[in-house]
């Protein structure tokens, strides 16, 4: 027997016990004649004590850093008590000790704050999973995934695998492609998500399927996205939009309640995307704070914006707004008092590459009741006093203007909201707050290919009353810089994404499940009979043996826990994750491979 107790588990209670441990050497402290080691295994920290009885024998076995250790000893009450620690009462004196394994210096200390850099951390990936706060992460993962199977399971959710290797048929990210050696010059292509499957499931009779599941997605990373990822991947037949929504609503509320121990009782609030955008200028939404966009002049949706400001902008002569096709305002709460400095600061930020705006403009709404503005000159006193009174301001208030094309706009007034969000503190970690954004437009416009693609994808069904549209309207732009006037711009989906905390947490749709409607969306996004029939032959064939009205959604589980686990970044919460170039730095991942592996493969390589 290795061991009797776990270095997290001895307590006051075990007093008087000859108990043995086994573990990692955290730290080793020498005083005088007596030796202190903290012993660390997966449950906790114990100290053991090593008296003067053992002193020749540890002088001839010197313990290091993560040595793994055994030790048998007596539980024994401590002098000096250690409160922040759970095994902080006791210390166990130890009779005797072996040295399972010695091991080299740690290239970093393994401790909640450690010294290591990420990229170091990454390559002994197998130390920094030693660490509590690394380890804090996959239990909270571990939870959610229990708490997730749980509830699915209650629901009559059956959980189904399906293959790591399919068929290619790119839309939306690129695929990770895998050649086939028994099919010489073929490749399979590594699931995005398990969708087609999900729905022949549908088709098979299974009306509740659910995976957690891995996808794969060659695609550019931030700090929440991986190219591979686990989804919480679920369908559902015999359902519409509002079954769907009031099941999954249950299953993250339920996620919260035992992961967090938080009752969710608010109801989960809807909005449509087009007030997302218009509202907030994204369509994620961080409701935790107000701030919302005045559309002071907009092309949202055919839209013009608020009458009385277009007036006064048109009186004024100012040109950067009168020339743009969008304004867009926040007002800030308490912020009117804001320096030169920082004001400077803010149109540099907005300046920023990744912004892209071209300049900011103010209103001071000061609480002695005047009002000062960077376009004083265009703007009298009494018409700043009209625009703030439009955007609905508080004396002591600081509206922040930007002006532009609209998409880039909106964008960049929804990024400094968050911003400034983030400066005033509104964007608490402890505090949680769902959101549905329904009624996405089923189609984008692919600006390089002058070509409508699928926004969620092409499997995703039209509102009822839009099926007309689409059937009765012919997919081809005439003129791109028109494209917003096509029909289909106007075509609304049935499908919904949630939001917490203003990060999408997952997304879904009410399927096609008709031929004819499935081959009209694919002749919508301009692919031929034979394409569709080439990628998606399969698919079009089971919806002829009677496929059942279904629908499903998807949460992306990393960054669930992820966001449940306060951090920014969701290879916080992955065991071997890869880095921001796609590598894994541990295994050297990607990597070259054998001469030979590719004569078998009968691919000569080429690069260009
Ligand atoms: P979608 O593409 O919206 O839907 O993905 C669902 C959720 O997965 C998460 N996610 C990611 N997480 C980490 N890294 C990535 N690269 C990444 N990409 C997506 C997001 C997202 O909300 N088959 C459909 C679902 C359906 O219609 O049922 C799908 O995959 O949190």
């Amino acid at each position: 027997m290795y061991r009797s107790h776990t270095c997290g588990e001895l307590r006051i209670s075990h007093v008087n016990q000859e108990v043995t441990l086994a573990g990692w050497v955290q730290t080793v402290r020498k005083f005088g004649s007596i030796t202190f080691v903290d012993l660390r295994d997966r449950y906790g920290i114990t100290q053991l004590l090593f008296g003067e009885g053992l002193n020749a024998q540890l002088d001839s076995q010197p313990l290091g850093r993560e040595f793994v250790l055994q030790v048998k000893g007596k539980v024994v009450e401590r002098s000096n008590k250690n409160p922040n620690i759970p095994t902080g009462d006791i210390e166990l004196e130890v009779i005797s000790f072996s040295i399972l394994n010695k091991a080299a210096t740690p290239p970093f200390t393994i401790q909640d704050d450690t010294d290591g850099g990420d990229d170091l951390r990454m390559k002994f990936r197998y130390l920094d999973l030693r660490r509590n706060a690394v380890k804090r992460n996959l239990e909270l993962r571990y939870a959610v995934n229990r708490s997730a199977r749980n509830y699915l399971h209650e629901n009559h959710f059956m959980d189904i695998e399906t293959p790591f290797l399919i068929k290619s048929t790119p839309e939306g990210a690129r695929d990770f492609v895998v050649p086939s050696r028994m099919n010489p010059g073929q490749f399979y292509a590594l699931p995005q998500s398990p969708q087609t499957f999900k729905q022949l499931l549908m088709v098979s009779g299974y009306d509740r399927y659910y995976q957690v599941v891995k996808c794969f997605r060659d695609e550019d990373l931030r700090a929440d996205r991986q190219p591979e990822f686990t989804q919480i991947d679920c369908e559902m037949s015999f359902v519409e939009q509002e079954d769907i929504l009031n099941m999954f609503e249950g299953l993250i509320k339920r996620i919260f309640k035992d992961v967090k121990n938080i009752d969710y009782t608010d109801k989960v609030e809807r909005m449509t995307w087009n007030d997302a955008m218009l509202r907030f200028g994204n369509d994620k939404p961080d409701i935790r704070f107000g701030m919302e966009l005045t559309n002071f002049k907009t092309a949202f949706e055919g839209q013009s914006g608020h009458p009385e400001a277009l007036k006064i902008f048109e009186e004024s002569g100012f040109k950067v707004f009168n020339e743009a096709e969008t304004v867009l305002a926040i007002a800030v709460p308490g912020c009117s008092e804001y320096t030169r400095k920082q004001l400077d600061e803010l149109t540099e930020w907005v300046k920023r590459p990744q912004i892209g705006m071209n300049g900011l403009v103010y209103i001071k709404c000061n609480t002695d009741g005047s009002y000062k503005s960077s376009v004083d000159k265009f703007f009298p006193e009494d018409k700043l006093k009209a625009l703030a009174d439009i955007c609905g301001a508080q004396t002591g208030d600081l509206i922040l203007i930007l002006a532009g094309r609209e998409e880039r706009t909106r964008k960049a007034t929804s990024e400094l909201r968050l911003e400034m969000g983030e400066k005033l503190g509104l964007r608490k970690k402890d505090e949680f707050k769902l959101l549905w954004v329904l009624d996405f437009p089923l189609f984008e416009y692919a600006e390089e290919e002058n070509r409508w693609v699928a926004r969620h994808h092409p499997f995703t069904s039209p509102k009822p009353a839009h099926i007309d549209i689409m059937i009765n309207n012919n997919p081809v732009i005439d003129n791109p810089a028109e494209y917003l006037k096509h029909p289909y711009a106007n075509i609304k989906a049935n499908a919904y994404d949630m939001v917490l905390n203003g990060n999408e947490i997952g997304g879904g749709s009410i399927r096609i499940f008709q031929r004819e409607l499935q081959e009209k969306m694919f002749d919508a996004l301009g692919m031929s009979k034979e394409e569709a029939n080439h990628k998606f032959g399969f698919l079009l064939g089971a919806f002829e043996y009677g496929a059942p009205p279904h629908g499903g959604i998807a949460f992306g589980f990393d960054r669930l826990c992820a966001i449940l686990g306060g951090s920014e970044s969701i290879r916080d919460f992955i065991a071997f994750p890869k880095n921001n170039s796609g590598r894994d730095v541990m295994l050297d991942a990607p990597s070259a491979i054998d001469a030979k592996q590719f004569d078998e493969l009968q691919i000569k390589l080429d690069l260009k």
